[in-house]
């Protein structure tokens, strides 16, 4: 089917999927609908942003496949006594034994295969002796390489029991990444879903981390665009079928504020509040979104 004979999804009022910024009906809509290559050159020359093919997409889900079964691994072992370190062995060897590679190792020189974040570690918690204990809250973040293809989801998981505290911030931050998600679809902008999470989160009285940001990804680690956790609505770039890229809201159940350890990673809430994550990797189609990296939301 051409593309141009696909029923129209984005309405007149809408931002242009050209990216000019101007509405569509007073841009592209009486233009004729560029040809799919035209958009892929367009988005690689505005934003630097590679669209994937549906060949690319199918080994990017690969990787997120290998990655959810690594997760299946990890969940296992999460109970108060292991250390940080016991999950990073965990990680590294699993993924290596599946014909992958870790792709936090080495990567700007962090020394590790996983990161691994306790209760106010925001983010880049490098495995080491902290043993894991009753009540603590533990993000595991997962990146492997599989046939040249990167995939990245993160998860909060409850060591034991959890606080009240605990069960609010991350019931919070699921829900951010699961609103965000919703606003996925062509024609939607990347403010959009930076402002579904900022404004669930700040209704919850919690806080939105500024310094870490989603990402394109699939080709490499870390590829245009940075996808914000927070901003406007209609602002930011257009989404279009074949856009990859993670969201990954780091939600603080007291201020936004954080500092960096002197081990030049560990990121930390500044006032030592509770800090939880969860991240997809997620690509946009037709008509919404496919996770490639899927896990209930609920
Ligand atoms: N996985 C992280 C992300 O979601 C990046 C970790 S970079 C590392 O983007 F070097 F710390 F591994
Ligand atoms: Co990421
Ligand atoms: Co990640």
């Amino acid at each position: 089917m051409s593309h141009t004979s696909k029923k129209m999804k984005v309405r007149r009022n809408d931002p242009c999927p050209c990216g000019s910024g101007r509405k569509y009906k007073n841009c592209c809509l009486n233009k004729k609908e560029p040809e799919p290559e035209n958009i892929k050159d367009m988005y690689l020359k505005k934003y630097k942003i590679k669209l994937k093919e549906q060949a690319d997409i199918e080994a990017i889900r690969k990787a997120g496949r290998l990655v959810m079964e690594t997760f299946d691994q990890v969940r296992a072992n999460i109970k108060p006594g292991i250390t940080t370190d016991e999950i990073n062995t965990l990680v590294h060897d699993f993924t290596v034994k599946n014909q992958a590679t870790p792709a936090p190792l080495n990567y700007n020189g962090f020394p590790k295969s996983v990161c691994v974040s306790v209760n106010e570690v925001i983010c880049h918690g490098i495995p080491g002796e902290r043993v894991l204990e009753d009540g603590d809250i533990v993000n595991v973040d997962i990146t492997s390489i599989l046939n040249g293809y990167y995939a990245d989801a993160n998860q909060t998981y409850f060591v034991g029991t959890p606080s009240e505290d605990a069960q609010k911030i991350v019931n919070v931050a699921r829900e951010c990444l699961r609103l965000g998600m919703e606003q996925l679809k062509p024609g939607n902008t990347l403010g959009d879903i930076g402002w579904a999470i900022q404004h669930y989160a700040e209704s919850q009285h919690c806080s939105v981390v500024r310094e870490f940001v989603g990402h394109g990804v699939g080709f490499e680690f870390h590829e245009p665009p940075q996808v914000l956790h927070y901003g406007k609505k209609r602002q930011g770039v257009v989404l279009a079928p074949g856009m990859v890229f993670t969201i990954e809201p780091m939600i603080n159940l007291g201020k936004k504020e954080l500092n960096v350890l002197d081990d030049g990673w560990t990121a930390v809430t500044r006032d030592g509040s509770l800090s939880a994550q969860f991240e997809q990797t997620l690509v946009v189609t037709e008509d919404g979104f496919e996770s490639l990296t899927p896990f209930d939301l609920k």
